[in-house]
């Protein structure tokens, strides 16, 4: 157990056990397929993109998943809510095998909270109306367009909530991206070199979507967060940046400079399933390795490739 520490409003450095889920937005980048489902609902395999992104919070130690929605996205929440109805049928069936998959998308000890976002301000605006639910707690946020597998590996999420545990310092997680794409992403700006996998160091800024020539690093900003309560204060202030919204980016870049907020360098691979290309790479990936049906998916890719 970590000492207790406060940050600069007084709030304790608790263990980290929420996350947010920013899940308000419409994927326009995947229509038509997210036109009337969300986004994060179109399965990988077997199951929705979004259950991958819950289970690497809950193996980061996560006990509350707080998802920041809109109205059109219950689709969401009920997936994480018990379906009786279908539990009692596949029992009766003597369906044991999917009765335990069902049951064991969400661990019982692990709750899932929704809260809504009315007015689509930025993802700095998302992760402010968790504010009454994260208290003055720190937390973790977790991009659902963004799957990171680190293949049965040391859990990247998990590094960096132990990493703060230890440091009390924010922690957001990148990877070396080519320059040519700095435009698209947070990139942060470090003294020296870029840490090794699976290790941090101080950032000195961090920019939201940089043109090219500007941009202080190749580092991108993957959509991985562990962040101090104060945050939220922070937020509040934080005026519009980069397209006209509310960037949580921006107010990153306030906070460091009143504690200490350090770049992770991830050791897992990302997929990026808010674009159609990322979406199809996420599928073969996670089809080729899935326990039942990879072996049958590595014929089909290969055949599917001639
Ligand atoms: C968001 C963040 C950006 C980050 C990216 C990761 O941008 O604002 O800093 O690099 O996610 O996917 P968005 O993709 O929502 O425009």
């Amino acid at each position: 157990m970590s000492a207790i520490r406060k940050d600069a409003e007084g709030c304790l450095f608790m263990p980290v056990t929420k996350a947010v889920l920013p899940v308000a937005g419409f994927g326009s980048r995947m229509l038509p397929a997210s036109k009337s489902i969300p986004k994060e609902m179109l399965p990988i395999v077997d199951r929705p993109a979004i259950e991958y992104v819950v289970k690497e919070a809950v193996r980061a130690g996560i006990k509350e998943i707080i998802l920041v929605t809109h109205s059109s996205k219950s689709a969401i929440e009920n997936y994480f809510d018990s379906q009786f109805e279908l539990e009692h049928q596949l029992e009766a069936k003597g369906k044991d095998k999917l009765l335990a998959e069902v049951r064991a998308i969400l661990p019982s000890d692990v709750n899932v909270i929704a809260v809504r976002q009315h007015q689509a301000l930025g993802l700095g605006h998302a992760v402010a109306c968790a504010a009454p639910v994260v208290g003055r707690e720190p937390f973790a946020v977790l991009l659902p367009d963004v799957l990171v597998d680190c293949d049965g590996g040391a859990e990247d999420l998990r590094a960096m909530v132990d990493r703060f545990d230890e440091s009390a310092a924010a922690q957001i997680m990148v990877e070396e991206i080519p320059r040519e794409r700095v435009d698209q992403y947070g990139i942060v700006a470090l003294e020296g070199e870029a840490p090794a996998c699976g290790e941090s160091a101080p950032v000195t800024g961090i920019v939201e979507k940089p043109p090219i020539s500007e941009a202080p690093s190749r580092l991108s900003v993957v959509g991985r967060y562990v962040l101090p309560a104060e945050i939220m204060t922070i937020l509040k202030e934080t005026p519009p940046g980069a397209g006209g919204e509310i960037q949580l980016t921006d107010a990153i870049d306030t906070l460091l400079q009143r504690a200490t907020v350090e770049a992770y360098t991830m050791q897992g691979k990302t997929f990026d399933c808010g674009s159609k290309a990322g979406y199809l790479q996420a599928i073969f990936h996670y089809a080729a390795k899935h326990p039942e049906l990879g072996e049958q998916a590595r014929a089909m890719m290969s055949e599917a490739a001639k």
